[in-house]
Order: C-alpha cells, then structure tokens, then sequence
C-alpha cells in the first residue's frame, strides 16, 4: 500500500487539475455510519431504505406532512451537530491548500469538508444544514428558519424568502434530480479535471457514479484549451482515476479507475500529503 500511496502522491503533483469526489466511507471514522457497508445504514435498516424512497414523494403530495415527519424524529445518520471532521477531511483541505485539488464533489449531506476547512465544496446530495427552495433553488442555512416554532405555531411547510415557494430539506432524496446548479458545475469539473481522487464510496448510486465514467470515456468535439491542456477534435484529455475504499468497487471492476488503494480513507489521506510534501521538498 506504501507504493501505492507514493504514487498517488507522485500523480497529484504531476496533476494540473485535480478534483476528489466523496462518499460516506470519508466520514465512518468520525463515527457517521455509511450506507451500504457491513455496519451501513441501509444494511441494518433494509425497510428504511424502503421509506426513503418514499419521502420526496411526500414533499410532491403534501410538504407538511414532509416537514411533520422530519422534525418528528433523530436523523438517520445521527446528530450531525455533534459530529467533527477526521484526518480524512482535514488531509483534503490541505491538498486544497497547497494549490493540488481544485474542487470537492461529495456524496455527503455532513457539512464535514466544509467543516476541515475545505473552500470549494459541490454538496452534490445537498447539505444537511440548510435548506432549498422547491421553485428557484435558493437556499438557506436552516437556523435562519425556527421550524419547531413554525410547526408548534402550524406554520409548516417553510416558505423562500425570495420568492415565496415552499422550502424542502436541501438534501436530495432518492427519486429526486440533483439540483441543476450542481449538476452542471460538478459535469464541468468531470470535463476539465485530468485527476479524480474518489474516495469512501461505493459508487453505486447514480448519478453521481456516472462521474468518473463520464471522465474516462469524454471525447473532445472541437479543439479546446481547458485547465488541464490543450486538445484536438475526438483526442481523450488523459485522467489520472484513483480510488481510495475499504473495497473494491464497480469502478474498480469496470476498469474505469487506474487503481485502488484499499483501507481507510482517515489513514491513507493524511500519510498521501506527507508523501507529496516530501516530493515538492
Ligand atoms: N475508508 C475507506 N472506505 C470506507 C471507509 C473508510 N473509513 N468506511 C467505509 N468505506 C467504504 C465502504 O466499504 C463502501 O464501499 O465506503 C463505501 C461507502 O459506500 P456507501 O455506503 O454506498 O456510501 P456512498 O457511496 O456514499 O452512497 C451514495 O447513497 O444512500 C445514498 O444518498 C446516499 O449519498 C449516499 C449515496
């Protein structure tokens, strides 16, 4: 794994646009279970999957019932208030720093990317502490809103503030599109990136997973200068895919990442920015 990692290293200085995209297993060691691992929340729980395929349907119906039901019970993945970035996090943030990756896409709705100090940040699941306006996409940092006051008062659902339509959790939800913002921004990063760094996911879960896909197989149509180069008509940018995952996974399978580093993404990042700051030295 040593090797592995100082060639990781070797490829992110190398790198002229890198990017990371997350899952859940980035923040297992700060004690969020993931969801589809051993120990995940759909593997315990097969019939809360089962309701969570419901709820956005919920808020399409009746965004009262929506917001009755969230604010009736703990949060799946438990108090994320109480919960801090682990070595994972705050080793990305300092790839950040030192000028190597570029953007952060996640997976993930705990704010703990932004919370290790990383600035540019794509919540491609939307975050967990704020919320979203079902009509124009505005959002809103939840504590601006006092949803136990607006439910004991029965003014539930929220409304945006800049256009009056009703507010939803800014998570997405399963049968619910990525809000189009996110989307496009995250599909330009794909396109310019000539690194991708996936790190603690199982990358089953579309479209998100398309991502490093799209990267592999994207073909320039008119020559084009990007970040990462200067490309002719039908030439593939070359990108660098490294996964970092307790396991392997269909990217691994498919061929569509180079290689995995397996083990835990709290170890293996922190011991990366050492290799590469002995590199630059
Ligand atoms: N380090 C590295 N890998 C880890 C670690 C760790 N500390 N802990 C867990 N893993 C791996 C697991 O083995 C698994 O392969 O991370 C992966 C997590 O996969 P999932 O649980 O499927 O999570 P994720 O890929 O983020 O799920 C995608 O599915 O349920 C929806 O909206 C939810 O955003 C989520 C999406």
């Amino acid at each position: 794994m040593e090797d592995l990692i100082e060639r990781a290293a070797r490829d992110l200085v190398n790198s002229r646009y890198a990017i990371a995209l997350t899952g859940a297993g980035m923040s297992t060691e700060s004690g969020i279970p993931d969801f589809r691992g051993p120990s995940g929340v759909w593997t315990k729980d097969p019939d809360a999957e089962k309701r969570a395929y419901q709820t956005y349907h919920t808020f399409l119906a009746n965004p009262k019932d929506y917001w009755e039901e969230r604010l009736s019970g703990p949060s799946l993945l438990g108090d994320l208030e109480a919960i801090k970035p682990n070595p994972g996090h705050y080793a990305l943030a300092e790839l950040e720093n030192e000028g190597i990756v570029k953007t952060v896409i996640t997976q993930n709705v705990d704010n703990l990317h932004q919370r290790a100090g990383t600035k540019n940040v794509l919540d491609y699941h939307g975050n967990a502490f704020k919320l979203r306006c079902a009509q124009c996409n505005a959002r809103f940092d939840s504590k601006e809103y006092e949803l136990p006051k607006l439910r004991e008062e029965g003014e539930l659902p929220p409304l945006c503030r800049k256009c009056g339509g009703i507010l939803k959790a800014d998570i997405v939800h399963f049968r619910e599109p990525i809000p189009s913002d996110v989307a496009q921004q995250s599909l330009e990063e794909a396109w310019k990136c000539d690194l991708m760094l996936i790190c603690g996911t199982s990358a089953v879960v579309y479209p998100f997973a398309e991502l490093p896909r799209l990267a592999r197989q994207r073909k320039v149509e008119k020559e084009s200068r990007t970040e990462a180069g200067l490309y002719a008509v039908g030439e593939s940018p070359a990108v660098t895919i490294i996964e970092l995952n307790a396991e392997p996974t269909p990217l691994t399978e498919d061929g569509i990442s180079d290689y995995l580093i397996q083990g835990k993404t709290g170890q293996m990042l922190p011991k990366m920015v050492e290799a590469l700051k002995g590199i630059r030295r």
